[in-house]
This record gives C-alpha cells, structure tokens and sequence, in this order.
C-alpha cells in the first residue's frame, strides 16, 4: 500500500515571521511540497511592489484573497505547505476558509525583530515595511486576525528557520489532521 501523504499546513503570520523559510524546511521534512502565494502572484499577475505601485493596495488585496482561496481549495487534492501572505488574512473569506483548516501555523516574533528581518532581507521588497512606526501598527493590527484563525502558535524569535520546522514537526503530529471549523489551543506560547 503506497504511504499517506501527511495532511497540509497552511503558514500564517506578519511580514518577515520566516513563512517562506520555515514552510520550506518544514515541507521538506514532511516530504510535502512548499507553495507561497506572494510567489504565484508574482509569477502570474506581476511583481508584488509594482502591483502596489501602479494599482494600489486594494486591487493587490483582490488578487491576493482569490489566489489564497484558489491555492486553499487545492490543498483538499493536494496537500501541501502553504505560506500565504502577511496581509492574506485581512479578506473575511479568508479567514473563514483557513478556519476550515486543520493545520493553520502562526509564526510570531517581537515586533523589533520582524522590523529588523523585513528591512535586511536582501532580495524583498515589501511596500508596506518602509517605515517602522507604521509597520509596527499594522502588527498590532494584525494580530489578533492571526490569532483568529491559528491553531498553533509558533514563537520564532532568535530560531533559525530548521529549528522552528523541527519543533514544528513535532507539534503537528499532536493537532488533528482533520479540517474542522474548531481551533485548537497553541502548541507555544503566543506572541
Ligand atoms: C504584505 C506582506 C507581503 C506581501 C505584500 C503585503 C502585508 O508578504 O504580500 O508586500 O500586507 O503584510 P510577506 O508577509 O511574505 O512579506
């Protein structure tokens, strides 16, 4: 009989939380493979920065919430790791489909560290880290949207990304692989 393949994991959290690093790690363990949508709208539509650019934040959120929805509806056929956006889980349906999942990973860190990690990534280009005071309040603004839909909370600050998916991996094998409408309480501590 051919193995089964685990269940998904769908990655949550604010930018830099190390959704992309972690999710990679994390698929690789579990032998599932790793998907972000910031990488398929930019393969598809266009570049994350020039769609803020040329057609603001608000037509960005409308492609955002249907390819996450799109790529959540997929993952019933195919599981994968998922690593969304940081702002995906502003879309009311959204939030009510990733509550349909099982496996919905928040990774956090103190708000400093994310500031530090956003704004040295070589490579990202993030419209909305430019400045800190405005980044660090649309964390708290975020934060309890993630907390809505998380049913494990990952702390990640001062980890490296292999760290986080090993202790990861142990904790999902405690969390119910069936979707469920029902949240289950953090594996750590929240942020
Ligand atoms: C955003 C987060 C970014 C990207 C876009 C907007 C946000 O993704 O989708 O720049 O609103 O938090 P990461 O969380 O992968 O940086």
């Amino acid at each position: 009989m051919a193995p089964q393949r685990p269940p998904a994991v769908v990655i949550v959290g604010f930018m830099a939380a190390g959704k992309s690093a972690v999710g990679r790690a994390l698929a690789d363990r579990l032998g599932l493979p790793f998907l972000d949508t910031d990488e398929v709208i930019a393969a598809t539509v266009a570049p994350i920065a020039r769609i803020f650019e040329e057609h603001g934040e608000e037509a960005f959120r409308e492609v955002e919430a249907e390819t996450v929805l799109r790529e959540l509806e997929a993952l019933r056929a195919a599981p994968q790791v998922l690593a969304l956006g940081g702002g995906a889980v502003l879309a009311d349906e959204v939030r009510a489909a990733l509550k349909r999942q099982a496996r919905v990973v928040w990774l956090t860190a103190p708000a400093g560290e994310l500031w530090r990690r956003a704004t040295t990534d070589p490579g990202a280009s993030r419209p909305l880290a430019r400045d800190e005071a405005a980044f660090r309040s649309l964390l708290a603004s975020r934060e309890p949207l993630y907390r809505e839909v998380a049913t494990i909370t990952v702390d990640t600050r001062g980890r490296a990304p292999e760290e986080v998916a090993e202790g990861l991996c142990a904790s999902l094998s405690g969390v119910s692989a069936e979707a469920t409408d029902a949240g289950v309480e953090p594996a750590e501590g929240a942020a």
